[in-house]
Parts: structure tokens; C-alpha cells; sequence
């Protein structure tokens, strides 16, 4: 019904992914499976009613009717038999202005955010353009019957808590690694936090994007209304819209609530224009069918990228990610530091990943790869990256 095996033409159309990617990576004609957005249309519905709208020729100021509220609303209650209260809904522009804002809202300068390293490049960026302090709680790497997997080391949560952090970004499911975190996992967080009186920013923007099998837990399902807890959610990751740049903050706790609409009124930002509107609308409104197809074409990509990069690539162990469409490759065996290892994916595999290093300290001698494109493009990347590449290297090059 859904054909995610055909190609789609993104070249010339500004996709930072690809007509990007000669200018970032310095070399032509790689295969950029780098940036988190997907190489697959976004839901029939949504391509309908964004040419409906675009046909009526005036796009002027847009208002946020009811139903962008509602459409959000039930949403969450199928997904995740989350019901928040429509005036616990903000409106922002995308979710990294959200982190800023938040950021912004409950710390000053100088003040301790705890990240959980290796982890999405922009909540440090938003700490130290912030003048804030940047504390880190690395993940733990484990290694269970010959797996790799990440855990949140929360013992060093909280030492950081009761050191005076006064706030925690949390990706939930966490960007790059692919957890998908455990109901025990966000209770203790959340005990932490009470204990401790941190702000928890939730950045849930891949909440949908959770493979069969796996379950995802708002944080907030497991909160109580007067928490100090802000989530993060948005169509943009989950249907393929980030473009369109509209997304919600979820709060219950009026205050912190205010505070955060505070930070954005003064950036004089109005919610959405008639294509990030209506894209929402429809995607929310139309798009389950599509997503369901979409988790289980990309639950076979991943498994069958891991076990091709475990035969073809030697020294690339593969992560499994519970959620997200990123699989993070631990290439520490090659034995390259990170400029090397970069330039030889590039040079060599002609592949555009991302360095894990962006992702922090802990990212060193890691990359990311982008599952959300057809699988044979994918699995025909990594054949011949294996077939090209891997010989040279095994000989030393
Ligand atoms: C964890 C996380 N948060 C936020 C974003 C970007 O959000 P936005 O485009 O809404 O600013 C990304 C994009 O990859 C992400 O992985």
C-alpha cells in the first residue's frame, strides 16, 4: 500500500542531506546517510492537503484552530494513552528553539544542565551558547551476551543532582544510541528530579519512531501534574515533515508553563503558517496507517543493515537501536582517531555519516548511520563500502 522501495529524487530540491553534502563532507557523489530526516515520501494524506492548501493562492497570517490542539491530543491518547489537557499544549517552532527556550527559562548563567553523552550535538550547543554550564552524566556501554547497549548511569544522575544541576535534557528514545527507555529506568529519573528539584526537559520528538516490539513511555504518563517536567513532541521525525518546523511543548505545572511562554513571546514568533498547520493536521489526523508500515519497512532495514555490516564490515560493531531510524556503529576496533575515520568513510567507503564525536567525548571512534532510506540503496551502500573499502584496510591503508 505504502511503497517505501522506490526512490524519491531529493537532489535539487535544498535537502541539506543531499545537496548539502558535498559542501559538508568536501567530496561529490557520497551516499548521505547523515542527517536525521528520511528519504521517504511523507503520508498521502499530508502531500493532499499541503497541495489542497497551496492551491488556494493567499498565505496569510494563520490561526490555530481547535482541532491542531485536538488532532495532538488523540494522537498521544492511540499512541500512548496519553490525554494531556489542551492548555498544558504550547506551540513552538521546532524542538531545538524549545530546548533554548526552556534553557533559557529555568536556569541563569552559569548554572549546571546535565546531558547524557553521547547525545543529539544541539543540547550542548544550547547550554554553552547560553552561557549555562554543561554537566555530564556519559551513558554506560554494556556489553550483554555479545551485544552492545547503552544504559542511563543513574547513580551519576543523581550525584550531579545534588551537586546543584539545576536542569536535565533527556532524549527519550535517546539520539544516537536508539534507547528506548524502560518504565524503571523514567521512574527513577523522575524520583531524582522530586529529590532534587531538577527541571526535566523530555525531548521526545522520536517517540513514534519506535520499532515493533519495543514500547515507548512518555515521561509524563508516569509524572504527576506538578512536576517539573516539559516534553517535547512533533510530527517532524515521525512523518517526515521537518522541514515544515512546528512542534509542541507539553507541561502541566502552570508556572513552568508560563515561564516557557514567556521566553517565547519574546522571540514575537506566531505558531505555525498554513503549511506547517495543515501538514500537522493530516499527518496526525491520517498518517497511523503509514507510520505503521513505515516501523515495520524500517525494523527490516535495521536488522538487515546490522547483520550485513557484521559480515562486511570487520570491526564495526553495530548497535541495535530500540527506537529512532539511527543505528550507531562502534568502529573503535579500526583503530582510527576520528578525523581519520571520518575521512576514510568518506574517501574511501564514499559513505556521508555522521562523526560521533559530534555527539560528545563518549562518541569518539563512533558514527552514525541513517536507516530511513530504500533498503536496497542502504544495503548496496554497505556492500560496497565492505567490498571496496575493507580489503584496503585490513591490508593497512
Ligand atoms: C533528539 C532530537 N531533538 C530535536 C531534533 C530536531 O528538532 P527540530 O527540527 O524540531 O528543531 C532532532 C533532530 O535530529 C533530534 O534528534
Amino acid at each position: 500500500m505504502f511503497d517505501f522501495d522506490c526512490p524519491v529524487e531529493r537532489r535539487h530540491t535544498d535537502s541539506e542531506k543531499w545537496d548539502g553534502c558535498a559542501t559538508r563532507f568536501g567530496r561529490s557523489g557520497l551516499v548521505p546517510l547523515w542527517v536525521a530526516d528520511m528519504d521517504f515520501s511523507a503520508p498521502p494524506a499530508v502531500v493532499q492537503a499541503l497541495v489542497e492548501r497551496a492551491r488556494h493562492p493567499v498565505y496569510g497570517y494563520t490561526m490555530v484552530n481547535d482541532d491542531v490542539l485536538h488532532s495532538l491530543i488523540d494522537w498521544l491518547q492511540a499512541r500512548f494513552d496519553w490525554q494531556p489537557a489542551p492548555r498544558h499544549i504550547v506551540l513552538a517552532p521546532g524542538v531545538v528553539p524549545s530546548i533554548h527556550a526552556a534553557v533559557q527559562a529555568y536556569t541563569l548563567p552559569g548554572d549546571g544542565v546535565i546531558v547524557q553523552t553521547p547525545v543529539y550535538a544541539p543540547f550542548m550547543q544550547a547550554v554553552r551558547t547560553l552561557g549555562r554550564s554543561i554537566l555530564e552524566n556519559p551513558l554506560i556501554l554494556r556489553e550483554t551476551a555479545g551485544r552492545l547497549h547503552y544504559e542511563m548511569d543513574l547513580a551519576g544522575l543523581e550525584q550531579l543532582a545534588r551537586q546543584g544541576a539545576r536542569m536535565l535534557l533527556l532524549c527519550s528514545p535517546h539520539n544516537p544510541v536508539g534507547r528506548v527507555w524502560r518504565e524503571d529506568e523514567l521512574r527513577d529519573v523522575l524520583v531524582i528530579a522530586r529529590r532534587y528539584g531538577l527541571v526535566v526537559f523530555a525531548d521526545e520528538i522520536h517517540a513514534d519512531l519506535v520499532y515493533p516490539g519495543e514500547r515507548q513511555i512518555p515521561l509524563a504518563t508516569l509524572a504527576s501534574e506538578d512536576d517539573q517536567l516539559l516534553t517535547a513532541v512533533a510530527p517532524s521525525k515521525t512523518f517526515n515533515l521537518p522541514g515544515l518546523g512546528l512542534s509542541a511543548v507539553i507541561a502541566s505545572d502552570p508556572l513552568l508553563q508560563e515561564k516557557f511562554r514567556h521566553v517565547l513571546t519574546g522571540w514575537h514568533w506566531s505558531a505555525g503558517n498554513p503549511f506547517s498547520l495543515t501538514g500537522w493536521m493530516a499527518a496526525y489526523r491520517h498518517g497511523a496507517a503509514w507510520l505503521d508500515a513505515l516501523l515495520v519497512y524500517l525494523q527490516r532495514n535495521r536488522d538487515d543493515a546490522a547483520a550485513a555490516i557484521v559480515e562486511q564490515w570487520p570491526g564495526v560493531r553495530p548497535v541495535l537501536p530500540q527506537g529512532t531510524v539511527l543505528m550507531w556503529l562502534d568502529c573503535r576496533q579500526l583503530g582510527m582517531d576520528d578525523a581519520a575515520l571520518q575521512h576514510w568513510f568518506v574517501h574511501h567507503c564514499g559513505l556521508a555519516l555522521s562523526p560521533g564525536i559530534l555527539f560528545g567525548a563518549p562518541g569518539r571512534g563512533f558514527m552514525r548511520l541513517n536507516l530511513a532510506t530504500p533498503r536496497q540503496r542502504l544495503l548496496q551502500a554497505i556492500e560496497q563500502c565492505g567490498r571496496v573499502a575493507f580489503p584496503s584496510f585490513r591490508q593497512g591503508c
